[in-house]
């Protein structure tokens, strides 16, 4: 069966290595929506229309049995239109706020996400729900998702600015310290080993993608019981970037997870489907 994997760049392969480890037996493709990089400032109905709209043509062009939305930008508002235009399950990602807010030894905890997802009604509703008894700060950050799009490609990261990004989840009051920073940004894992130099003092940082995975394979058996093979198993794992000219980096990147790239324009491709 094929998984679909989509984000706006290339850090949903932070979930989709975890998703490797869970649906072993499943066909990926993995989609970053490049053009549209980064969502992080995005008004929320032109987003919700543009991936609806990208969706429309990844869905007839591949079939995906399940996909996965692995960006939080997204995921905080596009989950109920997908399930509603689309007929496979949709499994998102979410700021881990309930296990840092279980976890936390201080009762200090911090979100790091982008600007979008920090102000998402949803991300608010999960606050109310789940830490309302703990001392929770919110950050949006600007300028990381571009910066670890540049660090995977193999950039060296300018630790000052690495630093003014994060500093705003390091909080100290009445004598306590934020202990847990949930990652809000499927970006940001792969920028751990960074921040963890530069921090102020040492925290644990939570990322939900191995929950994502585990629960795109309980969806995926749920939905399709009586599916265990189907013919495209053994095809190739396509990546598709919706600008069509991905850095040789970024290509090369692709390549290392295992993912030929599709190199057709794909948004001239939507046009025309859609015209
Ligand atoms: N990776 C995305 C997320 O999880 C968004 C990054 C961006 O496009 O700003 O939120």
């Amino acid at each position: 069966m094929t998984v679909l994997v989509f984000d706006s760049g290339i850090g949903g392969l932070s979930v989709l290595r975890e998703a490797r480890m869970w649906l072993v037996d499943q066909r990926m493709i993995y989609v970053g929506d490049d053009a549209g990089f980064p969502y992080g400032e995005w008004e929320e109905s032109a987003l919700l229309e543009r991936i609806v709209g990208l969706f429309e043509t990844l869905m007839s062009a591949h079939q995906p049995k399940l996909a996965i939305i692995a960006c939080n930008t997204a995921s905080t508002m596009i989950m109920p239109a997908l399930r509603q235009r689309f007929d496979i399950p949709f499994v998102g990602i979410v700021p881990a706020i309930k296990p840092a807010a279980m976890r936390t030894s201080s009762g200090m905890i911090s979100i790091l996400a982008t600007p979008g997802t920090v102000n998402r009604r949803y991300t608010s509703m999960l606050v109310e729900q789940f830490a309302a008894h703990r001392d929770v700060t919110l950050v949006g950050a600007t300028r990381l998702a571009r910066l670890s799009e540049n660090y995977m490609q193999g950039n060296t990261i300018d630790s000052d600015i690495l630093l003014e990004e994060i500093a705003p989840c390091f909080v100290e009051r009445e004598g306590k310290r934020t202990d847990i920073i949930a990652l809000g940004c499927t970006h940001y894992p792969f920028l751990v080993n960074e921040m963890r130099k530069v921090a102020p003092w040492p925290v644990d940082w939570l990322d939900p993608a191995e929950a994502v995975a585990h629960r795109a394979l309980q969806q995926l058996h749920s939905f399709w019981p009586q599916l265990k093979h189907s013919p495209e198993d053994k095809a190739a794992d396509l990546a598709i970037m919706t600008s069509g000219k991905p850095s040789e980096a970024t290509a090369r990147l692709l390549g290392s997870f295992g993912f030929e790239l599709v190199l057709d324009n794909f948004l001239k491709q939507q046009i025309q489907k859609h015209a």
